[in-house]
């Protein structure tokens, strides 16, 4: 895969059997979302989800892109604590008392936790309507709004309940990046390190090499890094759809990542946040095991604390981060299934870490912080040409 040209204009596939669609990601797309819906739109009802503040930075850009069609407008109010049933039952109502049909069309405009909640209204709404993902923040861009995982939030815990409904097609607009806080936009982008170090070694070259225009907004330089991210999710979807196997390696950094934020109640940390420390402590993990050069996982450290700062471990007590491992999703027989980096474009699932090791690694990582003196870029890597 090339990013110095980053296949511009050309669609990523997500190939799925019957339900394949295309990921588009253009700077000024949302102005064009009508031609660029069209075939989709055409002789149906359609409808608009999204949470109230992106409709007020973003809305009327939409509306212009999508005229002559003005969709009746669904909006919920925004933040995680708004990703449960209730809500879903507001969306479903408004859809019903507006007359959406089986061959309706819901267009899901927003970050994660609209897309998350939209795309499951949708895959229960008469029991499944068709809808179009249109993420806004990087986050959804990179991540949510591909692969099809709906749901939503139970009091004890999140996406507890959902389904696997893939969209009709993702539009990603970069430019509606340039209003996102700096710290969300940095939240995804641990993401999208989190990929360069699944599969994609010349994007982590990328992400070396062109810190300031991606932290500045650049629209050309964020398209490229949707791009890839996006490319490299749509490829282990296909794989895999329902996470049977190898859509698991996409979990790198989830498994520390998910425990530190239920541990610090989701208050703490972004989620790419956690997922940042979740990486860190799987680097030296890969290293005290043997499986990743010391050098490497040095690179990996230095790439976070590029795009850093993130907010501290603090003092978790390891009872609590303990027990939160122990109901992670991905334990198995009562053993860790750990996702650990072999190189840069490579990871493995390794089974039987315990997690005491992982609770004296990240104990280990609190008292250094790897972000002490890490303000400026990593240089960049020096890497043969093939
Ligand atoms: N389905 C999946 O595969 C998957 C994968 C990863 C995460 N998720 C879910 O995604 C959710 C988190 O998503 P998120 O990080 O996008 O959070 P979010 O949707 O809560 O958005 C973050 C904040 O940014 C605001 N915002 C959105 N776009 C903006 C823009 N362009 N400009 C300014 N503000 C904007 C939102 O209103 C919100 O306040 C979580 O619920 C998580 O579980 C799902
Ligand atoms: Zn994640």
């Amino acid at each position: 895969m090339s990013h110095s040209n980053g296949g511009k204009g050309r669609p990523i596939l997500v190939e799925l059997p019957g339900a394949s669609y295309p990921i588009r990601i253009e700077a000024g797309l949302l102005e064009k979302a009508g031609p660029a819906l069209e075939s989709l739109l055409a002789g149906r009802k359609a409808f608009l989800l999204s949470d109230t503040t992106v409709w007020k930075l973003w809305g009327t850009k939409l509306l212009k892109g999508l005229k002559p069609l003005r969709p009746p407008v669904i909006l919920i109010p925004p933040g995680e604590r708004y990703k449960r049933l209730a809500t879903v039952e507001k969306i479903t109502d408004q859809l019903a008392g507006n007359g959406a049909e089986r061959s309706s069309i819901l267009l899901v405009f927003g970050g994660g936790v609209v897309g998350d909640m939209g795309a499951f209204a949708a895959s229960v709404y008469l029991r499944g309507i068709d809808y179009i993902q249109i993420p806004t923040t990087l986050l959804a861009q990179v991540d949510s709004a591909i692969g099809g995982k709906t749901g939503v939030n139970l009091a004890v815990g999140k996406n507890l309940v959902g389904t696997f409904y893939q969209p009709r097609i993702v539009l990603s607009d970069p430019g509606v990046l340039q209003t996102l806080p700096k710290r969300e936009l940095r939240a995804g982008l641990f993401e999208a390190i989190k990929c360069a170090v699944i599969g994609d070694p010349e994007l982590f070259q990328f992400l070396q090499a062109e810190r300031e225009r991606i932290l500045g907004c650049d629209p050309e330089a964020l398209r490229t890094v949707i791009r890839a991210s996006a490319a490299l999710k749509a490829r282990v979807v296909s794989l895999d759809e329902k996470e049977g196997g190898l859509r698991r390696v996409l979990n790198f950094g989830h498994t520390a990542g998910h425990a530190l934020e239920a541990a610090t109640h989701y208050r703490h940390f972004l989620h790419g946040e956690a997922v940042a420390w979740g990486m860190l402590a799987a680097a030296r993990l890969a290293v005290a095991h043997g499986r990743l050069p010391f050098a490497d996982a040095e690179r990996i450290r230095s790439m976070i604390a590029a795009y850093g700062p993130i907010p501290s471990l603090g003092a978790i007590a390891p009872a609590t981060l303990a027990a939160h491992l122990a109901v992670d999703k991905k334990v198995r027989d009562g053993k860790l299934h750990f996702v650990l980096p072999r190189r840069i474009g490579e990871v493995e699932i390794v089974a039987g870490i315990a997690p005491r090791e992982v609770i004296g690694v990240i104990r280990q990582l609190a008292k250094e912080n790897p972000f002490s003196n890490q303000r400026r870029a990593p240089a960049p890597a020096r890497t043969r040409r093939p």
